[in-house]
């Protein structure tokens, strides 16, 4: 069977992360979260005293860390320059940097080029904002995740609730439309929905529907790919 890119777009608390973990996991493919690469870069970036808007620094910044997955017992980290920053970089205060950090032309430069060479060779989940339409426009199959902002405030909050965080649901939402209008308002690789990708609407959705759905498509162009070689 022929090894695809899948694309994974969407805004945040939309799925995408609990459903591209759980599509490479089934499909046996690299699960690949740019946002968390992106988060990376942003908590580098605070920890070095580089403004957001700072994009000679940010640049350079870039070429010098460097940011790799790993899986443990199912679980993924992600390490910056070695070590493990997965929890840190997930509180809504780097949430908001990230979107920032995320619109700086040198940032996504770098990050792009990082994502293309992870998923050169197919078999890779890749998620994010720019997935299908920047990083990899010819990926064999697109999903663009959306929910109502009700329903990705209320995930966000739950997330942050069960990480310890003392966060209230208004002010999560809030935050989580925010970070949207700004990651689609951005001049420079705004969250757009591909013409050619699959949406789904996961508000009244199970997480095993979303995935049922995802996993048809996947595996129909599996087949469709293998037949034509
Ligand atoms: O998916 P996430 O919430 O972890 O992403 C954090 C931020 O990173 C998001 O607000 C926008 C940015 N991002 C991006 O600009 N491009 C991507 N491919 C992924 C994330």
């Amino acid at each position: 069977m022929k090894k695809l890119i899948v694309a994974i777009d969407g805004p945040s608390g939309s799925g995408k992360s609990t459903l591209s973990r759980l599509l490479a996991r089934e499909l046996n493919y690299i699960h690949i979260d740019t946002g968390a690469m992106y988060r990376t870069v942003a908590l580098a970036a605070r920890r070095g005293g580089i403004a957001a808007d700072d994009h000679e620094s940010l640049g350079r910044l870039c070429t010098e860390l460097t940011i790799h997955f790993e899986r443990h017992d199912l679980q993924e980290r992600v390490f910056l320059n070695g070590e493990d920053v997965s929890a840190v970089i997930r509180t809504p205060e780097m949430s908001l940097l990230t979107s920032r950090v995320s619109a700086s032309p040198a940032v996504r430069t770098a990050m792009v080029e990082l994502q293309r060479a992870m998923g050169l060779h197919g078999g890779v989940v890749l998620e994010g904002r720019d997935i299908g339409t920047v990083v990899f426009p010819a990926a064999e199959v697109k999903f663009f995740l959306s929910a109502s902002d009700q329903a990705r405030g209320q995930r966000r909050y739950e997330e942050l609730r069960a990480k310890g965080l003392d966060v209230s649901l208004e002010q999560t939402i809030a935050e989580v439309v925010e970070r949207d209008r700004a990651d689609q308002q951005r001049l420079l690789a705004p969250l757009r929905q591909p013409a050619d990708a699959v949406v789904i609407d996961s508000t009244t959705m199970t997480i095993q529907q979303v995935l049922d759905l995802m996993l048809t498509e996947v595996r129909a162009r599996e087949s469709l790919d293998g037949e034509l070689q």
